[in-house]
Parts: structure tokens; C-alpha cells; sequence
């Protein structure tokens, strides 16, 4: 990204000059798929893709923003005082949203403020754009503000916009990823009680791929809170007998002696992917630390199958992707990653090998599937952070 470009950008659509500029990464998910909001873990890294604003405050309530990515929405213009969702404002619902619950909490937001952002997250991909949005939006007026919100409440105040603002009822994994994020580091994370910790991600001489499936997530949403509906009405009826509060509380076995419970056998498979996955998650941590890297793709491929089988949240567009990926040489493992129904995978690649998969992976995929994947090699990065005018590239 071009610092130049945004400013000139900027200095276009505002006919004024930006004062500061705010990053904040995608994120991809190493293991641990839809288990944060069953009590369990999660294993996500931030990665360089991301979303960029420059900024300057206003002397009026007004506030006024433009992205680059979608130029036919022009400005969206509202007041610091009406902060309603609203259809029309499209993408600038998400920072909307995390500007009402940010004052909502009891900071003091004084004036209007004019931003213009660009991201190079592929769009619509699962990869967090939109908790991308909301976590630069978060250390954006802490920034010109000087606000002052601990970084934990507004990972929290952007579950709170994809809750109640947008009507998603995701899980905390996408705005902790992306706030905390750390260079070459996964955050494995306890979505029950939120302690973490930095596992260093050394893949030397390999490459994590994000392949997109190009598949537009047209019933994401929808299809995300039925599963997650499943998943509560397992853990209700494993109530009956269980003293637990999550599924993630659950080992395997407890699992298979009290899955009989559950009476309804695609519930009971989604309940077994959720205490399964989350096993599998603390399993990668410790195989990783261990240097073990070829049992960790095992345990992300095991994930996939899990998530295919199991949760179904695949579809012919990621299974073929993945299905393509396991028969590569050089390959250590492969996954969906994120909410699954379309969006990305990862795998794991050799670097010897990683231009021969892309080609080979994007021809299988191209002909089955009928249009391309697109491929990126991800690098991990830091979490959403204030960057100097200066020094972007
Ligand atoms: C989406 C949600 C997350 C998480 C994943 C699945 O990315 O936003 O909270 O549930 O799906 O692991």
C-alpha cells in the first residue's frame, strides 16, 4: 500500500490534507474452526493483508467517509449524534457501529472526522475484512482522539457490531486475531475465559497459501447462526446429565459416552465437531511447539474432514480446492479456513513446490469448478495499529 496514494486519495475526496494513518490486518485461522463460540480454542494469525485509513479530525460533528474499494458509494455522510444502521450506508455500517458502542461505553468522541480507507483483503473472502473494519475503526479514534480504550474492550465493542449492528452472531476469534495479532506469531486462545498465548510460527522452509475459492458467500450469515443454534441446542440437552457451560469443556471421550443425549444425529455431529475440533486445536499448539510439523498438517486435515463430514460448512467449491491440495508433493496439510460455505482455505507448501501447486491446484479447481481460485502466499503479521504518514509501503 502507498502512503502517497492514499494521501492524494484522500486530499481529492476531502480537498484537505490527512493527518494520521491506522492499519489493521485480515486474519486466516490456523486450526480451530467454529469453536469459539462453543467455549473452546482457537488458533488464528493476523496476516499483512489488511485494511489502511488516513484521517483527520473535523471542527463540526460531521463525519465522512469514502473507500477506495467501493468509489460508487461515494462519501457516506452522518452525524456523530445519528448512529443508526442504515441500509444505504452499506459498508460504512461497520465503522458506524463500532462509533456508537465506542460512546455507547462511555467515551468521549468530540467531534466529526473525515477517513478515507482502502483495503487489499480479497473481498468477501472470510478473511475478516469486516473485523478488519471494525478494529482500524477502533484504533482510529483512539488515535486522533487520544480515547484511551484498553485494547480488549474494543475487540469486544467489534463482536458487539457483528452481534447486534450487523446481526451476525459470530464468535470473539475474528477481532481478537486482528487486534492482538503479532508478527510471525499464532494467538492460541481460549474463547471461554480469553487468557492466550504467542506460539511462534517458524515454517522453515514452507509457506502457508490462502487459496480463494472465488465462491460468493451468499447464505454465510444464515447458514452460520443455524450451526451455531445446533451447537446450543446439543450442549442444552448435554446439560441434562453434564455440569458444563460450553461444548469446549467436553474431552472425546466424555463426548462419545454422553453423545447419546443429543437426540438428533446431525446435532450430535455438530456437538462432535465442536468438542473434537477443539482438541485437535490444543493437540496443533503442542505438535507445533514441538516442532512436529508434519503431525500439525495432519491435525489440519483431520480439521477439514471434520468440517466436511461433520459440521458441513464446506461445499464442492472448498472440498475440491483442499481435496486438490492433499495430492500435491511437498504439502504438509490443508484446510477451510473462517466460516466455511465458500471463502478461503490455507495449506501448507514446500517452498520448492509452490509455484507447481498453485498451477496444478488452479487447473484442477478451474476445471471442475469452472472459474479460477485465486492463491496468496500469507505472511503473519501485526495486529490493527496506528502506522506513520511516512513509512508505508
Ligand atoms: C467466522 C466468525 C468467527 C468464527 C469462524 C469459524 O469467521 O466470525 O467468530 O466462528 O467463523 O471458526
Amino acid at each position: 500500500m502507498n502512503i502517497t496514494k492514499l494521501t492524494n486519495a484522500f486530499r481529492e475526496i476531502f480537498d484537505t490534507q490527512p493527518e494520521r494513518a491506522f492499519f489493521a490486518p485480515g486474519r486466516i485461522n490456523l486450526i480451530g474452526e467454529h469453536t469459539d463460540y462453543n467455549g473452546g480454542h482457537v488458533f488464528p494469525c493476523a496476516i499483512t493483508y489488511g485494511t489502511y485509513a488516513v484521517a483527520r479530525k473535523r471542527e463540526d460533528n460531521l463525519i465522512r467517509l469514502y473507500s477506495v474499494n467501493f468509489p460508487d458509494k461515494g462519501i457516506i455522510e452522518f452525524d456523530l449524534t445519528q448512529l443508526d444502521y442504515e441500509k444505504k450506508h452499506n459498508w460504512a455500517n461497520y465503522p458506524k457501529g463500532m462509533i456508537r458502542y465506542i460512546k455507547e461505553a462511555g467515551f468521549v468522541i468530540p467531534s466529526g472526522f473525515e477517513c478515507l480507507i482502502e483495503g487489499n483483503i480479497p473481498n468477501g473472502a472470510g478473511l475478516s475484512s469486516s473485523a478488519s473494519i471494525e478494529l482500524l475503526t477502533g484504533v482510529l479514534l483512539n488515535g486522533i482522539f487520544e480515547l484511551g480504550i484498553p485494547r480488549l474492550d474494543m475487540i469486544k465493542l467489534g463482536k458487539k457490531v457483528e452481534n447486534e449492528f450487523i446481526g451476525v452472531n459470530s464468535g470473539i476469534m475474528d477481532q481478537f486475531a486482528i487486534g492482538m495479532g503479532k508478527k510471525d506469531a499464532g494467538i492460541l486462545l481460549d474463547c471461554q475465559t480469553l487468557k492466550y498465548e504467542y506460539a511462534p510460527i517458524q515454517l522453515e522452509g514452507y509457506k502457508i497459501l490462502i487459496m480463494n475459492t472465488n465462491k460468493r458467500r451468499e447464505l454465510a450469515d444464515s447458514k452460520y447462526n443455524e450451526r451455531r443454534g445446533e451447537c446450543e441446542e446439543a450442549l442444552s440437552q448435554l446439560q441434562q446429565k453434564l455440569p458444563i457451560e460450553a461444548l469446549g469443556q467436553l474431552t472425546e471421550a466424555e463426548f462419545d459416552e454422553n453423545q447419546t443425549l443429543i437426540a438428533n444425529e446431525t446435532v450430535r455431529k455438530r456437538a462432535k465437531h465442536a468438542v473434537y475440533e477443539n482438541r485437535r486445536t490444543l493437540k496443533a499448539l503442542q505438535e507445533l511447539k514441538a516442532g512436529n510439523l508434519e503431525a500439525f498438517g495432519q491435525l489440519m486435515n483431520q480439521s477439514h474432514i471434520s468440517l466436511r463430514d461433520d459440521y458441513e460448512v464446506t461445499g464442492v467449491e472448498l472440498d475440491s480446492l483442499v481435496d486438490a491440495a492433499w495430492n500435491q508433493p511437498g504439502v504438509i496439510g490443508a484446510r477451510m479456513t473462517g466460516a466455511g460455505f465458500g471463502g478461503c482455505a490455507i495449506a501448507v507448501v514446500e517452498n520448492e513446490e509452490v509455484e507447481s501447486f498453485i498451477a496444478n491446484v488452479g487447473a484442477v479447481y478451474q476445471g471442475k469448478i469452472g472459474y479460477q481460485a485465486d492463491f496468496y502466499v500469507a505472511s503473519i503479521g501485526d495486529g490493527a495499529k496506528e502506522i506513520q504518514m511516512e513509512a508505508f509501503e
